[in-house]
């Protein structure tokens, strides 16, 4: 079975709008990002072999294989160009309704932001999809998914009735895994970068490890040894068509707090690595609360890592945990479960000499079950 990308009900009913002829532009940008990716790489390389050329002979002589290494990443960002390319040739049937994406608009300016998007979306193949990604995994969404199965411990058909809802979704890993366990899983994301990037693995991966990349390339620093830097990573590690044809499993495109405003249509909501990308933390909080039916849950595993604390001219409120725990009690859930200090990484290289890693917290939650939709008025509800 395969996951098609959507679009929200609403957005397909509209006529082209000025807002979706943004749309259009974002997505031509998102895709020249991906079509720069070769020259971007190719220019890091040509700085590199400058700077050797400035060398003294002497020292030259010392570095017998500094350019043969620049060489061999040429060569590697080359074959990460044909998997860009490949995937970039599947957006034009990516979306069930794609009228509105000016796919023929041309390439706009793409910028150092978008190359880094472009970069990352390349090192979630490995978090989301390959071997080398387990350690990531095992960490945080292990403890996601083996909550869902204490909480919702039903077997076979039952569990085709519990409905989890995956915000945030990268690459789809955490939400395919839901499906696999035989729950109705769907994943949300609003990147274009992620969301081309996760149909390609979805819905084209022939079978296991079909897939190399170089995801570490433009890593100069804190190498151990040269090889570390042109390690080639498989992907995917499991088949994603592998799912049986009665799973459901679904990928929904667009923002969060956008597509999700009906009342009590979920009994889970699990998110990863997510809470903190908001620019109000406190309105995911609130969607989350009117989202979930009665009695459902919200499990959640990440830092508070505020993605817009650095934008000054986007809003950002940063809340520490002390804070936000208030706001989850007040906005009506009851905590259940909670650990903080839960170890994990995100995006890391193994190999590099520097490693960040966070303390997460992992909580879970519960909307009362007498609880009414969509206000945080029952918070003094009881849980039964
Ligand atoms: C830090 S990543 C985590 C991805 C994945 N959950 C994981 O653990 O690997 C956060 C993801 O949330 C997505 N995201 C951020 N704001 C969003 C929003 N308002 N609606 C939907 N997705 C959003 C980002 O594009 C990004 O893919």
């Amino acid at each position: 079975m395969s996951a098609t990308i959507t679009k929200q009900p609403e957005q397909l009913k509209r006529k082209v709008t000025e807002e979706d002829e943004e749309e259009a532009q974002h997505f031509a940008r998102v895709v020249g990002a991906f079509n720069y990716y070769k020259t971007y790489g190719y220019d890091r390389v040509k700085r590199a072999e400058k700077n050797y050329e400035k060398l003294s002979e002497k020292h030259k002589e010392l570095l017998p294989e500094f350019l043969s290494h620049l060489a061999e990443i040429k060569h590697c960002i080359d074959h990460n160009n044909e998997v860009v390319k490949v995937m970039i040739q599947y957006t034009a049937d990516m979306f069930e309704n794609r009228e509105s994406y000016g796919l023929d608009k041309g390439m706009l300016r793409v910028t150092g932001f978008d190359m880094e998007k472009v970069k990352t979306t390349l090192k979630q193949f490995v978090r989301d999809w390959s071997v080398d990604g387990k350690i990531e995994r095992d960490a945080c969404y292990s403890p996601i998914i083996r909550e869902i199965e204490d909480l919702f411990p039903v077997n076979g058909i039952s569990r085709s009735s519990i409905s989890v809802l995956v915000p945030g979704a990268g690459l789809g890993r955490l939400a395919f895994e839901i499906a696999r366990k035989g729950y109705i899983s769907q994943g949300n994301e609003f990147s274009l970068f992620m969301l081309i990037a996760s149909n390609f693995v979805l819905n084209r991966s022939p079978s296991e490890e079909c897939f190399t990349i170089f995801p570490w390339l433009n890593n100069f620093n804190n190498l151990k040894c040269l090889k570390d830097q042109i390690r080639g990573v498989k992907f995917p590690d499991v088949n994603p068509s592998s799912l049986p044809e009665d799973s459901s499993f679904s990928m929904i495109a667009g923002d969060f707090l956008d597509v999700y405003t009906s009342p009590a249509c979920w009994d889970c909501v699990a998110t990863c690595y997510f809470i903190d990308t908001a620019h109000n933390v406190i309105e995911y909080i609130e969607t989350i609360f009117k989202i979930l039916k009665p009695g459902g849950y919200w499990i959640n595993l990440g830092p508070l890592l505020y993605h817009f604390e650095n934008f000054p001219d986007e809003p950002s409120i940063e809340l520490s945990y002390e804070v936000l725990k208030q706001v989850i009690a007040k906005c009506g859930f009851h905590m259940l479960k909670e650990e903080t200090d839960v170890p994990s990484s995100y995006l890391q290289d193994q190999t590099s000499m520097m490693k960040y890693e966070y303390d997460c917290v992992f909580f879970v939650c519960q909307k009362p079950v007498n609880a009414s939709n969509g206000d945080s008025s029952s918070r003094d509800d009881e849980v039964s």
